[in-house]
């Protein structure tokens, strides 16, 4: 067994390290406040080479493996989550969907510009009735012959007004249930695409999410994904390793939360020594480094597991859900120690309290993976 990241690994991690801790620090709680998108980070991540990072070079991108991006995701969301999220929906749902799902024309179409960062994606599978519960899709996309239209409305789209590319799931067959569903790439620009007012979140302000509505818009045939059918299960596979990105998200912010309440325990006095020194908060800081390392080993796995082509839809369930919940545990757990200070925006903690919150509901609720994670281990009965 090899515990030790290579050398390729570390330099990207402290590309990340060393961006987010030099750049995203300066703005994130101003972002935060004003909900303002971070273009200039966007512009500069994407120079870094982040986005389309572990699409192969022949298609443009970065040729890198899942675990150095999980590593680059962890680093971004030590500071700032809302940008790690942006990339972690580009690359884990859009460039993977389609370099592993789609045909050749549509890589050259679709997938160049976003291994090159030039356009953003966004996943369109949620709705306003069909969160957790994805198979039960309204939106539709009835087959005229060479194209197909589509209408309808989804729900929390991450970068929907940023992104040019949309993977959009629909109902083809409502009769066919989830095996009538399919998986479109669709251009944000066509005819009949609007947005819903810009959703004012809790936490990852500075990520942007709308509703989006389709009205007759004409999607050609060629932009289908696979074979008639297919979308349901396409979703399904992209977002085992959607879920890996969200997990290495999640361990940042509990990272991010740690490290801050380390550094404070060092610093605060109160009862006339450093707090460290008193129990109650050196074994709250013990419990939320145990957690941490525990995050680690599954999250690291499931990304090994993918990079060596191995099943890991279970262990990347297994990773989001303990990951979000120890994100949520360590960051309330970072506020109580930083006391009144961890209840204002200047010492981050109550942001990243905010921002952990998220992870346990989003690409799947830790319900959701809780879910996944007992069908695989019952599939037997
Ligand atoms: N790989 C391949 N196929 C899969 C699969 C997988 N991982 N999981 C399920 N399927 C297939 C099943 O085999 C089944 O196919 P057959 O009928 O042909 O056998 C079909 O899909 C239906 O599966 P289930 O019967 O298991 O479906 P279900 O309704 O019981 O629920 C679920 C499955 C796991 C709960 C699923 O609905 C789910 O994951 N829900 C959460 C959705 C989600 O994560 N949404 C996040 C939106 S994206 C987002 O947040 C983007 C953003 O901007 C941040």
């Amino acid at each position: 067994m090899d515990f030790e990241f290579s050398e390729e690994q570390k330099m990207i991690r402290q590309s990340a390290r060393d961006y987010a801790q030099r750049e995203l620090i300066k703005d994130v709680l101003e972002r935060d406040a004003k909900a303002e998108y971070p273009t200039h980070h966007i512009k500069n991540i994407t120079e870094l080479g982040f986005f389309g990072m572990t699409v192969e070079p022949r298609y443009d991108g970065g040729g890198m493996d899942t675990l150095s991006y999980t590593l680059v995701l962890e680093e971004l969301s030590k500071i700032d989550s809302s940008v790690a999220v942006i990339l972690a929906v580009h690359n884990s749902l859009d460039c993977y969907g389609i370099e592993h799902f789609g045909n050749e024309e549509q890589k050259e179409e679709f997938l160049r510009p976003l291994a090159r960062g030039e356009k953003i994606g966004a996943f369109l599978l949620s709705e306003p009735d069909a969160g957790s519960d994805a198979t039960s899709q309204r939106t539709t996309a009835e087959d005229k012959g060479d194209y197909y239209l589509l209408n309808g409305t989804k729900n929390w789209i991450t970068s929907a007004n940023t992104a040019s590319t949309y993977l959009v799931m629909a109902q083809t067959h409502p009769d066919l249930k989830h095996k009538g569903i399919n998986a479109f790439i669709v251009d944000r620009n066509s005819s009949g695409i609007s947005l819903g007012p810009h959703e004012d979140k809790m936490g990852m302000r500075s990520s942007e999410t709308h509703s989006v509505m389709f009205t007759d818009v004409v999607v050609p045939k060629k932009n289908r994904i696979g074979e008639d059918g297919f979308g349901f299960r396409f979703a399904m596979k992209v977002l085992e390793g959607g879920r890996i990105g969200i997990a290495a998200q999640a361990l940042g912010i509990a990272e991010g939360a740690y490290e801050r309440s380390l550094k404070y325990s060092k610093e605060r006095k109160a009862f006339g020594t450093e707090i460290f020194n008193h129990q109650s908060i050196a074994f709250k800081l013990a419990e939320m480094a145990t957690r941490i390392e525990m995050c680690k080993l599954l999250l690291y796995k499931s990304a090994w597991l993918k990079d060596n082509h191995l099943p890991y839809g279970t262990a990347s369930a297994m990773a989001k859900y303990y990951c979000a919940d120890t994100a949520m545990y360590v960051t309330t757990e970072a506020v109580q120690i930083h006391g009144g200070y961890g209840y204002v925006k200047e010492y981050h903690v109550e942001r990243l309290m905010r921002e952990a919150k998220l992870t346990q509901i989003y690409e799947g609720t830790s319900e959701i993976q809780k879910i996944i994670i007992s069908r695989a281990i019952f599939g037997d009965i």
